[in-house]
């Protein structure tokens, strides 16, 4: 696959195999990862059990008798936060657990058995780090793996693990089950926006979907470095789910970080570019960053679902005709991934260039 496949990184060491050995000793951990700045920036943290962001209940979503005030709420998560978060998502919660406890095992590993599955440059699939492309720029603390999951003939088995032996399947469910979830509240978006359910999905055709898993060592100066630089999603919108109760997730709301606390069993959602162009600005791409733990690792799994390939990204038209101007430039989906590449993880950068001035 050709596609979206721009954008390869610079090799950089693995971060799991760093922390195992600077967590054990005084040494100040490399300076590549020392960003005492960004990660002293203030940040708003809620110490109760609220979650900070909206939380949307799905059956009260699909319950005639409160669909509608639901599904405002919905889309007032979207305009004001661009996060929110989903109870009563239908998800089996054996599904949940299944690749919860797959994903942890397969980062337990020894470094050779995940190098199996090493990204190859020029592809962004496997395990590595992205978006290094100089080698001056400040790293991440983190390793990731990803892998493309819909359609499901674009998948490269090559880059899907064998161990553990149930991970495939996990995966493979999982995938399923997030893009049923997110065709649901893509659906009741359009709601929202007035515009016709089934065209709307029809952008979404064949329900492209990618996965990055994150895993993020614990950092015994976890003070001084960065899990997951700022940065907005491109495609429509992200399932996120965390393995383990180790919160990290920090978004960006009115000029301050704000941090998430995840609810046990509720998925984190938000919005990415690809919708906020999509919704003529209706819809916000939030920036967002994750921050790691001094003592625990976190891993998460962020679910991407994008629109299909031969759409066009742009303002809809039936919104452009209400509002009386496109925010937005339109162009090809290959013009705009090559775009967002260029722009690298620079905050809200590729987006705004977008629009019309
Ligand atoms: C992502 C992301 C956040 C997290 O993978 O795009 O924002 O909490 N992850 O891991
Ligand atoms: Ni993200």
């Amino acid at each position: 696959m050709a596609h979206a496949e721009a954008g390869g990184s610079l090799p950089v060491p693995n971060v799991q195999a760093l922390a195992q050995t600077y967590n054990r000793s005084d040494d100040q951990i490399p300076e590549r990862y020392i960003r005492v700045d960004e990660a002293a920036e203030e940040v708003i943290v809620d110490h109760g059990t609220s979650s900070a962001i909206p939380i949307i209940d799905v059956n009260k979503l699909l319950d005639p008798q409160s669909s509608k005030e639901e599904c405002a709420k919905l889309g007032s998560a979207c305009k004001q936060w661009g996060f929110f978060q989903v109870i009563n998502h239908g998800l089996p919660n054996e599904v949940i657990s299944n690749f919860r406890n797959d994903m942890t095992e397969f980062f337990k590993q020894p470094l050779e058995a995940k190098k199996v599955y090493s990204m190859i440059p020029g592809n962004l699939q496997g395990y590595g780090q992205h978006f290094v492309v100089s080698e001056n720029q400040k790293l991440d603390w983190a390793d990731l793996f990803c892998l493309v999951l819909r359609p499901v003939d674009s998948r490269d088995m090559k880059f899907w693990p064998s161990h553990p032996p149930s991970f495939r399947n996990s995966i493979d469910r999982y995938s399923s089950e997030a893009a049923k979830l997110v065709s649901c509240l893509l659906k009741f978006l359009a709601m929202d926006m007035g515009v016709e359910p089934e065209s709307f999905l029809e952008i979404f055709r064949g329900q492209p979907q990618r996965m990055r898993m994150t895993y993020y060592p614990p950092c015994r100066q976890a003070d001084k470095v960065v899990g997951l630089s700022p940065h907005t999603d491109r495609m429509g919108l992200t399932l996120l789910l965390q393995a383990n109760d180790v919160q990290g997730l920090q978004i960006r709301k009115d000029g301050k970080w704000v941090a998430v606390n995840a609810l046990d069993g509720a998925f984190i959602i938000n919005v990415g570019d690809t919708l906020e162009i999509l919704s003529n600005g209706r819809y916000k791409s939030i920036e967002h960053r994750a921050m790691v733990h001094p003592t625990r690792d976190r891993i998460s799994a962020a679910v991407f679902h994008a629109v299909c390939r031969d759409a066009t990204v742009g303002p809809l038209p039936e919104l452009v005709k209400n509002d009386g101007e496109a925010r937005y430039k339109s162009m090809s989906y290959m013009e705009f991934v090559k775009g967002f590449f260029a722009a690298k993880l620079g905050g809200r950068g590729h987006v705004e260039s977008l629009k019309n001035s």
